[in-house]
């Protein structure tokens, strides 16, 4: 998928939610954060994750931000425009442009998924981290992932058709043996499901529905059949019948 424009904006709207803060907190708790380490989030979107941990390692710390997308960039640099400790490279994780053994820890939030060789990145993600260093990343198992109130043959085609916005559809059950095949250990996985019972306008849902809408509209569903689908999801909220369901987990491991 491709994050430049509006796609990048809907996506930084979901990553401002509650939901999008909770998978940064546990993102941070497990890097164990110290004042003056060297860290990198990969796939860093708007730079927010980015702000957190360049506030935690301080002046004499440093922060780097890596997201292929310029729009996503530009927002990050904004975002952290306070900063003298953070630097972003427009590049992508599959070479990250650092030296071996240069970072205490590397974090990536839903951004793996979208990699088609995830092999290289974790192994590129092993030779910038110094021994001991901290991996923690969210991916999400994107089967679970789902809409509940519209009809179920035209829900069931919109998501089909979405499937085809990352080529990891459930990563996290695969990502534990990349791990180990490229040098790292203790890894352990921790689910971070959750639910949105109502469509209001600073819910997961509703920005994630927003970014369903357009992907599906750019990739075959006619737009009649989006509104359709849009006036079905606002019905079942109004009704007391509308669910969303997401299941992100969080991978952590050491790089030995
Ligand atoms: C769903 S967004 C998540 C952004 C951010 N981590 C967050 O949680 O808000 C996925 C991000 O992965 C980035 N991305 C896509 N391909 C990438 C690659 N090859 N290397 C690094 N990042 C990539 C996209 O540009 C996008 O910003």
């Amino acid at each position: 998928m491709n994050f430049g424009d509006n796609m990048g904006e809907l996506q930084r709207r979901i990553a401002a939610t509650h939901e999008g803060g909770f998978r940064r907190k546990k993102t941070f708790e497990a890097l164990a954060i110290q004042k003056g380490q060297k860290l990198i989030d990969l796939g860093c979107g708007g730079g927010q994750l980015v702000h957190e941990m360049a506030l935690a390692v301080g002046e004499t710390g440093l922060v780097y931000g890596l997201d292929p997308s310029s729009s996503q960039i530009h927002a990050a640099q904004e975002k952290c425009s306070e900063f003298k400790n953070v630097e972003f490279l427009q590049e992508s994780a599959i070479k990250i442009p650092l030296k071996d053994g240069s970072c205490d820890g590397l974090s990536s939030i839903q951004a793996l998924e979208y990699i088609d060789d995830v092999e290289t990145v974790i192994a590129e993600a092993k030779r910038i981290l110094k021994s001991g260093g901290r991996f923690a990343s969210v991916s999400v198992l994107w089967d679970h992932w789902r809409f509940h109130g519209p009809d179920k043959q035209l829900n069931d085609r919109i998501h089909e058709v979405f499937r085809a916005h990352c080529p990891h559809q459930m990563l996290p059950f695969s990502l534990t043996s990349i791990l180990e095949r490229n040098g790292f250990q203790g890894v352990s996985l921790t689910p971070l499901s959750f639910i949105n019972t109502h469509l209001h306008q600073n819910s997961f849902a509703y920005f994630a529905s927003r970014t369903l809408s357009l992907f599906a509209l750019k990739n075959g569903i006619p737009e009649e059949d989006m509104m359709t689908w849009n006036d079905q999801l606002k019905k079942a909220d109004q009704e007391g019948r509308f669910g969303f369901n997401s299941a992100p987990v969080l991978t952590t491991a050491i790089a030995l």
